[in-house]
Parts: structure tokens; C-alpha cells; sequence
């Protein structure tokens, strides 16, 4: 559920009007509630009390330092995957030993700044990464505490893209292998083994899947733990989904309810990495209409935010809900969404029933704050736009629209190209 709500026909987040905030901030515009954000983290606190926890926000779903501190004030950890995601991390104010480190490519350079802030725990792909880490903790003079991410060979039953938990992917080490793996870690003077991590995929609509990857995990923390290992932490991964269109996904309660049993057998302090789940409804790209076009085959609106905004049509067909900020009576059209990039590939929307609007008219893209400022771009020399964060009837802007000056920031042009030089 969300705070973007109508009042007398007219779009509010929380009390805030997002007319008064378009006209103020200008669109494109992305706009987040506070009491939404803070409720989901709230509504994951509450499902897992009954066991000791982390609720680490994978914070690749939305990275601005506001968000990132809005968690941390409330208990919460993050998820970081790159050293720029550490800086941003630490510069909200985040405690470094509530933080976790994923994904496959992890730098000697990204390790050492890891290793040096001080964070919970790195959680290792592959047994390169692993004795990579070992060296670097022993140039360092300390210790890595590590969880192996483990892929349970699960299929998530979501969007390919999106599916991390197969064999055929990427990621973590397969389970069949885990046990080595394990073994190989244990024997590394420099690395500490302290826990498990799996995460099997996003945008999950069904709790089976989480639960059969956890039953797995389950098993082999025994089978490590027989072997002499010690698992502190079990890290179960992101990925619950959320409403875009008419999905149900689990809620946190009943993700809970479906593994509280296995997960306090383990006596291990709980880790969850939820991004989408967190952020995804509490956010919407606010837009204007340029023009609108009638073609033959197709009717066409023209909007001010474009796939450099919001890439997640474009890239996943993915559906985000449209609706006009002021509610008029109006007849229906059925029209492609499209932003002003020179792509096909940039719609918003296609073949989409909306209310016939006109030039100048505000729509609200909902469901946009996970995986969309943090995936923007500056494609076709567009500034990124404004964040602004709402709480009851305030606002505040957390990042500000990029400049023209922001777009050609750090670019050279050598000697060699003055002009009258050949
Ligand atoms: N933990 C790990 C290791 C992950 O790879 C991810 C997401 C998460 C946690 C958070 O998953 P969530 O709770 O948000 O589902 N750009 C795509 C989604 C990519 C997800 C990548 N990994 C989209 O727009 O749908």
C-alpha cells in the first residue's frame, strides 16, 4: 500500500499536492513518501521480532543518502554491491557493521575499502573471490568475515533478467559444491567463516520458492556446522515483490509465518536484503505531457520523462501504472506513453487505456521508486531529475535536478583538438 492518494480529484502524496510540487520542482520529478518508507521497513521489523535480525536495504533499488538514512534511523542495515555504494552508505550516517557485501566482481580495491570501514560481513561468489579476499585481508593485517552466497538451484518463477537463484546463473556457488567451498574458506588463515546467504531473484509473486531455497540452506547450515563450521548469520536475500498491476505478493508477515520455524531451529541472527519491497510503492515519477499525436495505426503521448528516467519498460516490459494528477470526466484513448529519447525503445506505456490528455497536463507514473532514479541515465544529454521526499504536509528535495554544467562535469578536451591544430 501507498500514500499517493486523491483528494477532491486531485493527486496528493501524503498531504503534499503533487500539482504544487511539479510547479515548484519541475518534471521530470521523482517523489517519495516518508510514511510509506518508514511503514514497510516497520512491517519487516514486526514479521521477524520473534528471531535476532538484520533488515539490510539493498540499497541498488534506491541509493539516495535520505532513504539510505530514513532505515538506518530506524534500526536497519544495507546491502552494498560496489565500493560507490559503501561511500554513499557510510555518507548517510550508516553503521558499517550493519552492512553486507554482494555480487560476483568484487575489486581488490572495493575489498580493501570494505575491509577498512569495518563492515558486518562480505558475501563471497566464487573461490577465487575468496582467496582474493584472503590476500588482500592479510595485506591489510586482518581478518574477512565471510558468508558464502550459495545458489540453491531454484527457479524464483519471475522475469528471467531478474532470476538469480539457477544453476545456469551467475550468481554464488552452486549447492552441490557449497560443502568445499567451505572447507577450502576454513583453511584460508586471513578469511573468518561466519554465516550463509542465498538470494534466489526479485520481484517473487509466490513464497514457495523462498521457502524451498531456505529448506536447502537449512539442511547444509547443519551439514557445516557438523563439519566444525561456524555459521552465525543466515543471510535469506531480497526479493519479495509488489503490486505493479494486479500481482498479490507475499507480505512480510506471511513470508515470516511461512519460515519463522526453520529459521529460529537455526539459532542464527537473521539477515534480509529486501529492496523493491521497501521502496518500490512509495515512489512516483511525476511527468508532463508535450504534445500528444494521432497517427493512424497508433495514438501517441509525448511526455517529459523518458527512458533515461525510468528504464524498466524499456529493458523488462515491466508495467508501471498511469494516471493524471487532476481527475476530469473525460472519454478513454488507448495510447503509447513515450518520452522524448531518440529510441523506439523509450515508452513509458504501450497500448495503454488512459483518459484523453492534453498538452501541459501532469501524469503520475506510480510504483517508481525502486529501480528507477537509481537506474536513470544521462542518455541523449538529459540532466537526471529532481527527488524530493514528502513527510505529512512537508517536503524536502534529497537530490537536485541535475545542470548542464552537472552533464559535462569531468570531460576534457585534450590540446591536440584546438582548434587551428592539425
Ligand atoms: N540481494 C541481492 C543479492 C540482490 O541481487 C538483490 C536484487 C536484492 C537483494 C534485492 O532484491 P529485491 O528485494 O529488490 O527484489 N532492476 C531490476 C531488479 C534487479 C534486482 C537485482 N538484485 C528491476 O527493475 O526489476
Amino acid at each position: 500500500m501507498h500514500d499517493f492518494r486523491f483528494k477532491k480529484g486531485k493527486l496528493y502524496c501524503e498531504d503534499v499536492s503533487i500539482e504544487a510540487l511539479a510547479e515548484k520542482v519541475g518534471t521530470p520529478l521523482y517523489v517519495y513518501s516518508h510514511n510509506t518508507l518508514r511503514r514497510h521497513f516497520l512491517a519487516y521489523q514486526k514479521a521477524f521480532a520473534k528471531v535476532p535480525h538484520l533488515i539490510a536495504f539493498a540499497m541498488k533499488a534506491n541509493a539516495n543518502l535520505a532513504i539510505l538514512r530514513l532505515f538506518a534511523k530506524e534500526g536497519g542495515g544495507i546491502d552494498i554491491v560496489s565500493e560507490g555504494e559503501l561511500h554513499r552508505a557510510l555518507a548517510a550516517g550508516v553503521d558499517p557493521k550493519k552492512m553486507v557485501f554482494a555480487g560476483v566482481g568484487k575489486t581488490r580495491k572495493e575489498m580493501q575499502a570494505a575491509l577498512r570501514a569495518g563492515i558486518l560481513m562480505f558475501n563471497v561468489e566464487s573461490a577465487q573471490e575468496l582467496t582474493a579476499l584472503d590476500e588482500v585481508a592479510k595485506s591489510l593485517g586482518t581478518k574477512a568475515p565471510v558468508a558464502l552466497r550459495v545458489n540453491p538451484d531454484i527457479n524464483p518463477k519471475t522475469h528471467p533478467y531478474i532470476s538469480t537463484g539457477l544453476k545456469k546463473s551467475k550468481f554464488g556457488i552452486e549447492i552441490t559444491r557449497a560443502v568445499e567451498q567451505y572447507q577450502l574458506a576454513s583453511r584460508l588463515s586471513n578469511i573468518e567463516v561466519v554465516g550463509i546467504h542465498s538470494h534466489i531473484g526479485s520481484q517473487l509473486t509466490q513464497i514457495k520458492p523462498f521457502v524451498d531455497a531456505l529448506k536447502r540452506i537449512g539442511k547444509l547450515i547443519e551439514e557445516l556446522r557438523g563439519r566444525g563450521m561456524e555459521i552465525k548469520y543466515w543471510d535469506i536475500g531480497g526479493g519479495l515483490g509488489i503490486t505493479y498491476d494486479a500481482e498479490k505478493p507475499p507480505l512480510p508477515k506471511e513470508l515470516a509465518a511461512a519460515i519463522l520455524p526453520l529459521l529460529k531451529e537455526s539459532g542464527c541472527t537473521i539477515i534480509l536484503e529486501p529492496g523493491r519491497s521497501l521502496v518500490g510503492n512509495a515512489g512516483a515519477l511525476i511527468t508532463r505531457v508535450i504534445y500528444t499525436k494521432e497517427g493512424e495505426t497508433k495514438n501517441f503521448v509525448i511526455v517529459d520523462a523518458g527512458m533515461n528516467d525510468l528504464i524498466r519498460p524499456s529493458l523488462y516490459e515491466a508495467y508501471h501504472e498511469i494516471v493524471p494528477v487532476v481527475k476530469k470526466k473525460r472519454r478513454n484513448a488507448t495510447v503509447d506513453v513515450v518520452g522524448p529519447i531518440c529510441e523506439s525503445g523509450d515508452f513509458l506505456a504501450q497500448e495503454r487505456t488512459l483518459p484523453q490528455v492534453a498538452p501541459e497536463e501532469l501524469l503520475a507514473v506510480l510504483s517508481a521508486g525502486a529501480y528507477s532514479f537509481s537506474m536513470a541515465s544521462n542518455y541523449n544529454a538529459r540532466p537526471r531529475s529532481a527527488e524530493v521526499l514528502v513527510h505529512g504536509d512537508k517536503y524536502a528535495t534529497i537530490r537536485e535536478r541535475e545542470s548542464m554544467d552537472d552533464l559535462i562535469r569531468g570531460e576534457r578536451i585534450p590540446e591536440f583538438l584546438d582548434f587551428g591544430q592539425s
